[in-house]
């Protein structure tokens, strides 16, 4: 008698402990900050946001994604929380200092250089002074490794910022246009 109840309280007592457990890790989602996000995994098989994005001016050519919950935007309407994209940042291939272009007159893509990655959060973002505040967007940046490159996001920033009619995406026009016209 007196081991059996010896035993249901061992159990109550183990049972509230894992409870307690739980309670405590479903906390609400942390406010991430430029150079915290994590480069999603798979990102390439994910939905093309753009391909090959030509940039002579600076011997670079660039690939864009855009996660399932991005891809759902409709035209005219800023992107969700939520949303992820990623682009890819290659070097032109070059003869001496004039860039390579192919038979199909674009550049050849050489090595991939970086990786930079926007993602939107409920409430991110706001940190930062007002003139370089970009909604809920956030920034990172990648090595062609994976590895987090300490860029300074206040230049990330300073060029998306003025795009607010386009929720801070410089292609956004483009992405929508192609996407209607597939
Ligand atoms: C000199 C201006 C400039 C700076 C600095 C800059 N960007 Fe951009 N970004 C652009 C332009 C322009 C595009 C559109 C693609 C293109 O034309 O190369 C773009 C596109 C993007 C895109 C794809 C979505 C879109 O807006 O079309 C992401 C993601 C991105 N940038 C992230 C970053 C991150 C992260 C940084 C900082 C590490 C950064 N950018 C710094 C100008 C800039």
């Amino acid at each position: 008698m007196t081991k059996q109840w010896g035993l249901i309280l061992c159990v109550v007592a183990i049972c509230g402990c894992a409870e307690m457990g739980s309670a405590q890790t479903a906390s609400s989602p942390a406010k991430l900050k430029d150079g915290e996000l994590a480069l999603p995994v798979g990102y390439q098989n994910g939905s093309k946001f753009l391909s090959e994005v030509q940039r002579p001016d600076i011997k670079q050519v660039r690939e864009l994604f855009i996660n399932t919950v991005g891809a759902k935007t409709k035209a005219g309407q800023p992107f969700p929380n939520g949303t992820v994209m990623v682009m890819e940042l290659y070097r032109a291939q070059v003869d001496g200092e004039t860039p390579v272009t192919g038979p199909d007159g674009k550049l050849v893509k050489g090595d991939l250089a970086k990786i930079f990655v926007m993602e939107k959060g409920e409430g991110w973002g706001q940190e930062v002074p007002e003139n370089l505040r970009t909604g809920n967007w956030v920034f990172a940046a990648y090595g062609p490794d994976g590895k987090t490159l300490a860029e300074d996001f206040t230049k990330c920033r300073g060029c998306h910022a003025p795009l607010a009619m386009k929720d801070f995406v410089l292609r956004y026009d483009e992405y929508f246009e192609k996407r209607e016209a597939r």
